[in-house]
């Protein structure tokens, strides 16, 4: 009897290991991990296509205002938190907090997504297709509401899936930042 249960043991133990080492290779099917050159070339393109300048809050530096960067790619800062929405005066029609992360205009308030990969406030949770996904729609995780104005999505959608994967990969790499952005808020709603 006692042999049989460990017999049976010994079998649900090789099943197990078995299993896990299944998923793991299945996972690292799904995603590749990327080479460095990727991750650089991914770098570079978030650089140059001004990611920081709406998602990385902006700071009083020497020379005027400037992205903080010690807060890189955070989004709109939770200490901030939700903005009324208010109309500009005529002839402009929308207007940017100081932080360059929150804008009200006939679209309702819009704050900057965090971009890190912090599990639970940025974007830990989402996979590639998810991101190349929204980025191609303009869809809030590729599939919801409407991204709104100012993210340029209508630009970079053109950009190639080998370019978005890149970009991808780089967020993946950079330091997770646990912040909080707000809620979307539609035109009718208060703050
Ligand atoms: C001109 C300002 C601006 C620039 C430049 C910009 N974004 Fe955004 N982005 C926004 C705003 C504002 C939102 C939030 C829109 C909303 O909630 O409707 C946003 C949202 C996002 C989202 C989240 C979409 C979702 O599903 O919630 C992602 C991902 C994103 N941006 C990636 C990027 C990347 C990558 C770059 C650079 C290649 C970039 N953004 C450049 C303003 C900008």
């Amino acid at each position: 009897m006692k042999s049989t249960l460990i017999a049976a043991a010994a079998v649900l133990f090789v099943l197990a290991v078995g299993f896990t080492a299944m998923n793991r290779t299945e996972a690292q099917q799904l995603t590749p991990t990327p080479s460095p050159e990727v991750i650089k070339r991914g770098e570079y393109l978030v650089k140059i296509m001004v990611c920081n300048d709406c998602h990385t809050p902006w700071k009083m530096g020497a020379n005027g205002p400037e992205p903080d960067m010690t807060r890189m790619l955070s989004g709109h800062p939770e200490q901030i938190g939700r903005l009324p929405n208010l109309m500009p005066k005529e002839p402009y029609v929308f207007s940017g907090f100081p932080t360059n992360t929150a804008f009200s205009g006939p679209w309702g308030v819009s704050y900057t997504a965090n971009l890190t990969p912090d599990q639970n406030t940025g974007l830990g949770i989402w996979t590639e297709d998810m991101f190349i996904q929204t980025i191609r729609t303009g869809r809030h995780m590729g599939v919801s509401r409407p991204i709104n104005p100012p993210m340029p999505w209508q630009m970079y959608r053109n950009a190639t899936d080998e370019d978005l994967k890149a970009i991808y990969a780089y967020l993946r790499t950079i330091k997770p930042i646990v912040n909080h952005v707000p809620e979307y808020q539609e035109p009718s709603e208060s703050n």
